[in-house]
């Protein structure tokens, strides 16, 4: 079913969506969801080498603000709040789709990383996530809903994916931990979304992503990978009042992959 024979799930809302780099984005997927379920748009773009991307898409889209967020920098967040709030914008949906490690900590061994890029990793993939919802807060409305995206290599060892699950391993933590204190603010959920590997630039840094493609297409139970409309259709249903009793959730949209023991 297509988004224009559904009902419209985000109508009347107003989301933000973090991570648009390129058309492949999962982030890029995610905003067009949203707009097609008639949610209003906040477009967040890491610099100055994005922004092109992003310009393009919300003019694509409509209905849609841009405005520059490196999660990395508290000041950055901080000019994003006064920004929005500038506007009297309310939230009702935050989407954190963003990871950085260094290239060279994405494959070989895991005992190989290094304290500066154990730090980074962490400080954008996870730390990130508590520092726009603590900055956004304010503006989030009654039952908003914060969707962050993961991977399995969270919880299992996948080769060369290293730091990047650790990162993981503390965003699905402080999901857990934000949706127990955001819970009792106005009744804001916060769930998680993780992913199977789809094929964008931050995966590509993953040594050997193509034959973890392969071989989740081949094992899965559905015998296929996961797409980015797969992911965002999800995103939509999470963010959609349908939703509305789950929090503190990773949901697997993987096609089943995580669930096989030996394959
Ligand atoms: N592609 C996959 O296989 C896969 C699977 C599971 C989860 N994920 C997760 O999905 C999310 C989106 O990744 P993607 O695969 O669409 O890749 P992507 O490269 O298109 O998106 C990553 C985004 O992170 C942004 N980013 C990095 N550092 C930033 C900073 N300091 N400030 C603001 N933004 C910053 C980049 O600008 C980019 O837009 C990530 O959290 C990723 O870990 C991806």
């Amino acid at each position: 079913m297509t988004a224009t024979e559904s009902a419209h799930l985000l109508a009347g809302k107003t989301a933000l969506v973090s991570g648009v780099a390129n058309r492949w984005s999962i982030a890029t997927a995610i905003a067009r969801a949203y707009r097609a379920h008639g949610a209003s748009l906040v477009l967040t773009y890491e610099g100055e080498r994005t922004k092109p991307e992003v310009d393009k898409l919300a003019q694509e889209l409509g209905q849609s603000v841009v405005a520059q967020c490196d999660v990395s920098a508290d000041q950055s967040i901080a000019d994003l709040h006064g920004l929005l709030s500038e506007s009297g914008m309310r939230l009702n949906a935050l989407v954190h789709s963003i990871a950085f490690a260094r290239k060279e900590e994405l494959s070989g061994k895991y005992l190989a990383t290094s304290r500066a890029g154990f730090a980074l990793a962490l400080d954008v993939s996870a730390y990130s996530l508590v520092a726009l919802c603590r900055e956004l807060a304010p503006l989030f409305s009654d039952a908003a809903s914060v969707v962050a995206l993961t991977y399995l290599g969270s919880v299992r060892a996948v080769p060369n994916y290293n730091i990047m699950g650790v990162a993981k391993a503390a965003l699905e933590s402080s999901v857990r931990y934000l949706a127990a204190d955001l819970g009792q603010m106005g009744g804001v959920r916060v769930n998680a979304i993780s992913a199977g590997p789809i094929k964008t630039a931050s995966a590509r840094a993953v040594g050997g992503f193509t034959s973890i493609l392969s071989d989740v297409a081949a094992k899965s139970p559905l015998r296929r990978n996961a797409v980015a409309d797969d992911v965002a259709n999800a995103a939509v249903f999470l963010a959609s009042d349908l939703s509305c009793a789950i929090t503190g959730h990773v949901l697997y949209v993987d096609a089943g992959y995580n669930i096989m023991g030996i394959t």
